[in-house]
């Protein structure tokens, strides 16, 4: 039996006759109550704190053994525990109702490890406890709840110095397990003074699933914990500046990153010769204002050689744009150093990937990522050139701000050309600022002509806990991106940024199903635009990289026909 648990079980087992002892009730800041013993010692809070969250929800008319008890304590453990001390009689004093997000320290009931009953909200809520005003947005709410109520936990007993935490799996251990492992993220590496940092990260703190004794329940924990962590992986790259993450270093790291598994994954590294062999003018032309060389990144995941000669794998191409400055349509200089994250499609299928060979996932995945850095400088891509891409067609750059499409649209044809009966083809990019404009931080814009791969997107998205919304690949809009000097040009106007954008991708891809996932608006999440959710702090984000995971499981799985 693990630490936290084994000592909570003996201290069940000899204080089964010890009469309840007095507590005082304090309030502390908004956030709730803590509870404290009268001969509280202070000291003891300053050792390896270990720690304990429990779930619980708001209680049932009628299935409470005490009717007057707000909560209901979901796991057996948690109704031992609620026996042994009394807890009802003391969330009775206490406004806690169990609810989504909310949590209640209960300290001091034993004299080594912090207690924090973390509410799971009723089984029907949706994200906002409200209906028919909003749209419900689909997401797996169960899931979700177990998620908020592990990550609301661990971060209070976090915040209380915890080093050791045990988590309440809540009868489904992946979802308590991923609420956890995000909760914990904060990107750090790059301060060297302690009291600049939140002391608790992933890399000190150590959670485990409490009472976790069955394999199937460590099994599915395990697979939270790989989500998560991949979830977290992308976010990183995406954090990482400019001048430390490169095209260079990025293969590197990649190559670094998949390294204990040279059975399922192979990495090639393109320079900027094959580059210009294989005809990528668009996105050789993107780079050239940059010092740093111009790099194309192939990863391939394949978990069985079986699956190798499978003609249709999953293709993910992602944006991998180092630092976006504008080049010579230089940006405004406000929020500029976000650009550093322009590389966060590319992070995303690095993180996916990742996570499908960790899990030994059935299927056959391949990762496309043009990596460049576009600058301004006297090698720059001025606006009015020309450039002819891989597939032959011209265009005519009227902006080199709109980069992420010249450089997708070569590493999109190559995809079409290799690939030509890949099960879907997926590109992944921080493309458009209109994107943001239009759903910002809630939802992925998914461009699918396919309803079907649409919806299997969609259906990724609830079990994960994140959004997507389709938006429109008209004919229409290939109009507005008409050049008088070449067959297409780089921008279409204001108007339907995101769309136009998406309609240039459109031309160089026959696969029908092909989906261009725009997630320039879930990029970052800033503490003035409101919390994504709970268990994503601010910070770069790493969506949707989760959902990617699902939809990768999913297009492979056998039971679903995707064809
Ligand atoms: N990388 C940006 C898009 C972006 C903006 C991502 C904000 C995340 C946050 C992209 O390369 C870009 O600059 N797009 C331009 C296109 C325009 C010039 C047609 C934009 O959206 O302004
Ligand atoms: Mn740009
Ligand atoms: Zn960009």
């Amino acid at each position: 039996m693990n630490s936290v648990s084994g000592e909570l079980t003996n201290l069940l087992e000899s204080s089964r006759t010890v009469p309840m002892r007095v507590f005082v009730v304090s309030r502390l800041k908004k956030r709730g109550f803590q509870i404290l013993p009268c001969f509280f010692s202070s000291s003891r809070l300053n050792v390896d704190q270990k720690g304990t969250v429990i779930g619980v929800k708001p209680s049932e008319v009628g299935t409470s053994d005490d009717a007057d008890c707000q909560i209901d304590f979901f796991t057996k453990f948690g109704k031992k525990l609620a026996k042994t001390f009394f807890l009802e009689d003391i969330v009775k004093r206490t406004n806690f109702k169990g609810l989504k997000g909310q949590c209640l320290p209960l300290y001091g009931l034993r004299d080594s490890s912090l207690l924090v009953l973390s509410g799971l909200g009723k089984e029907d809520s949706t994200t906002f406890e409200c209906v028919g005003d909003y749209i419900d947005d689909g997401i797996n709410q169960l899931k979700e709840s177990i998620r908020v109520a592990a990550s609301v936990g661990v971060k209070q007993l976090m915040k209380d110095g915890c080093t050791v935490i045990e988590v309440d799996t809540m009868g489904d251990p992946a979802a308590a397990a991923e609420g956890a492992t995000l909760a914990t993220y904060h990107f750090h590496q790059l301060k060297t003074l302690k009291q600049n940092y939140s002391k608790n990260t992933m890399e000190d703190v150590r959670i485990s699933p409490l009472n976790a004794h069955e394999e199937v329940c460590l099994q599915s924990w395990s697979k939270g914990v790989i989500y998560a962590e991949c979830q977290n992986l992308a976010r990183t790259l995406m954090e990482l500046p400019a001048n430390i993450l490169t095209p260079s270093s990025f293969c590197e790291r990649t190559v670094q990153l998949f390294n204990n598994f040279s059975d399922s994954v192979r990495c090639s590294i393109r320079d900027e010769e094959w580059i210009r062999g294989q005809g990528m003018e668009a996105l050789y032309t993107v780079g050239k204002g940059s010092i740093e060389p111009t790099m194309f990144l192939e990863i391939e995941y394949c978990s069985s050689p079986e699956h190798a000669v499978l003609q249709d794998p999953l293709v993910f191409v992602g944006k991998g744009v180092t630092f976006d400055s504008g080049g010579i349509s230089i940006k405004p200089s406000s929020r500029m150093e976000q650009m550093k994250a322009d590389m966060g499609g590319a992070a995303c299928v690095v993180g996916v990937i990742k996570a499908v060979a960790s899990l030994g996932a059935p299927g056959r995945v391949i990762g496309l990522i043009p990596l460049c850095e576009n600058m301004p400088s006297g090698d720059a891509c001025r606006p009015g050139d020309v450039v002819r891409t891989r597939k032959g067609l011209t265009i005519e750059v009227e902006n080199t701000d709109a980069e992420g499409r010249l450089i997708l649209c070569d590493a999109l044809s190559y995809a079409d050309e290799l690939y030509p009966d890949a099960r879907a083809v997926i590109s992944i990019a921080t493309l458009t600022g209109a994107m943001d404009v239009a759903l910002g931080a809630g939802a992925t814009g998914a461009f699918c002509a396919s309803r079907l791969l649409y919806t299997v997107i969609e259906e990724s998205g609830h079990e994960a806990g994140d959004r997507f919304w389709r938006m429109p690949l008209f004919r229409h809009y290939q109009a507005q991106i008409k050049s008088d000097v070449a067959d297409i040009k780089n921008v279409g106007g204001r108007s339907a940024g995101a769309c136009t954008a998406a309609a240039l991708l459109q031309n160089f891809i026959s696969n029908k199903r092909f989906a261009h996932l725009d997630i320039a608006g879930v990029m970052h999440a800033s503490p003035f635009e409101g919390s994504v959710c709970p268990y994503l702090s601010r910070g770069m984000q790493g969506r949707p990289v989760r959902s990617l995971i699902v939809l990768a499981e999913k297009l492979f799985s056998k039971e679903r026909v995707y064809k």
